[in-house]
């Protein structure tokens, strides 16, 4: 298959961990014959540096003429610290996000048992935990109208919803849960929040649709505490843009390392990966960054153009790489292995180079010295 992919490589660790989902792509290419044709654009920091624009309209063009696009991370602290900052690198995304009808952000929280011992939660708590949070990507208080009063002494950002927002989603998550364990969890405020008594009409009224579906609702300030006290209980999370951002970050340390978790953003036509990790710049350019979330990511975006089989591999590879205790200094801050030779590993791994062939003294040449 020949498939176009707008490559965003972004900001701070961004380009090192895609770098290494491309020579996977490529790997991927070789073994099953197909042909990726890459796009490189620019958004965020880098390219407010370089065109004073955070999404450049050519950034637009090519993601609407591609068949994914595979993105990094985003920002930079120069932005953070300074809230009167015109520009800021996010604001890329966020209308990336829009322009693209992204509306559906999807986030798979699973563990891996050779690195239970990383999570703060006991490993009788982590153990067979497998979610995917579904989180809504482009309306809520992200998009709402935002003001600021002329002397600057007050602020107010809006929290919008409408019907349609809520059920293309909710019809999403219904359907991950039909191929799961036939579970939903709505996460809301709706003991305070208006929009989210709309989110619960929406999904009681869509339950006659999926019977085989039990769902279940949950105010977001204790989905926050069982997310920590008993994650096994979650199948599909469903939620709005802002609790989803929060309880996708507090999810990821269950396994061990924000630096594994990927996600996929869908909607109308195109679609983007990402791993949820930020763009981390103190690790910025010393090959140390965790690449599997962008692998994982890759995994997803292979899923997505319909090459299963690919995918699969993939997240076999990471599994091998996992665990043989191949893993970055976020994991093992004593022995571990740089970005790239993960990247190598995996690219190996994906040609049939290592599965059998005992070639672990080469490997250990690969690892890091500065221990
Ligand atoms: C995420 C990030 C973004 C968000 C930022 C970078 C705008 O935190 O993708 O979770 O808040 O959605
Ligand atoms: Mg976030």
């Amino acid at each position: 298959m020949k498939k176009k992919i707008t490559i965003i490589e972004g900001d701070g660790i961004g380009p090192e961990v895609t770098r290494q989902s491309i020579h996977v792509l490529n790997a991927i290419a070789k073994f099953f014959k197909h042909e990726f044709e890459y796009s490189y654009c620019l958004m965020g920091a880098i390219a407010i540096d370089k065109t004073g624009d955070p999404l450049p309209n050519e950034t637009i063009e090519s993601c609407l003429e591609s068949d994914a696009i595979l993105f990094g991370a985003i920002g930079h602290p120069k932005y953070d610290n300074d809230p009167n900052a015109k520009v800021r690198p996010e604001q890329g995304l966020l209308k990336l996000r829009k322009s693209l009808q992204l509306f559906a952000n999807i986030r798979p929280v699973t563990t891996y048992s050779s690195l239970h011992h990383l999570s703060p939660l006991k490993t009788r708590n982590i153990e067979e935990v497998d979610f995917v949070i579904y989180r809504e990507l482009t309306g809520g208080i992200y998009f709402g109208k935002k003001e600021l009063s002329a002397d600057g002494t007050q602020a107010s950002d809006d929290c919008v919803y409408t019907v349609d927002e809520i059920e293309r989603i909710a019809h999403l998550a219904f359907q991950a849960a039909q191929k799961r364990k036939k579970h939903l969890t709505l996460v809301d405020k709706a003991n305070v929040l208006e929009t989210s008594r709309l989110w619960r009409k929406v999904i009681q009224g869509l339950t006659s649709k999926y019977p085989d579906v039990s769902v279940d609702y949950m105010f977001v300030d204790n989905a926050a505490m069982q997310i920590i006290l008993n994650p096994k209980q979650f199948d599909v999370i469903l939620t709005e843009n802002m609790f989803g951002d929060i309880i996708s970050d507090e999810a990821s340390v269950i396994s061990g390392s924000l630096g594994l978790l990927p996600s996929a953003s869908i909607g109308k036509g195109a679609a983007l990966f990402e791993p949820i990790h930020g763009s981390y710049p103190q690790a910025a350019g010393k090959d140390i960054a965790n690449p599997i979330g962008s692998l994982l990511s890759t995994a997803m975006l292979l899923d997505h153009l319909e090459m299963h089989t690919e995918a699969l591999l993939v997240r076999d590879a990471v599994n091998w790489i996992l665990s043989n205790g191949f893993v970055t200094k976020d994991i093992d801050p004593v022995n571990f292995y740089f970005t790239s030779t993960i990247g190598e590993l995996i690219c190996d791994y994906i040609s049939g180079n290592v599965a059998d062939s005992g070639k672990r003294e080469n490997i250990e040449l690969r690892k890091s010295t500065i221990i």
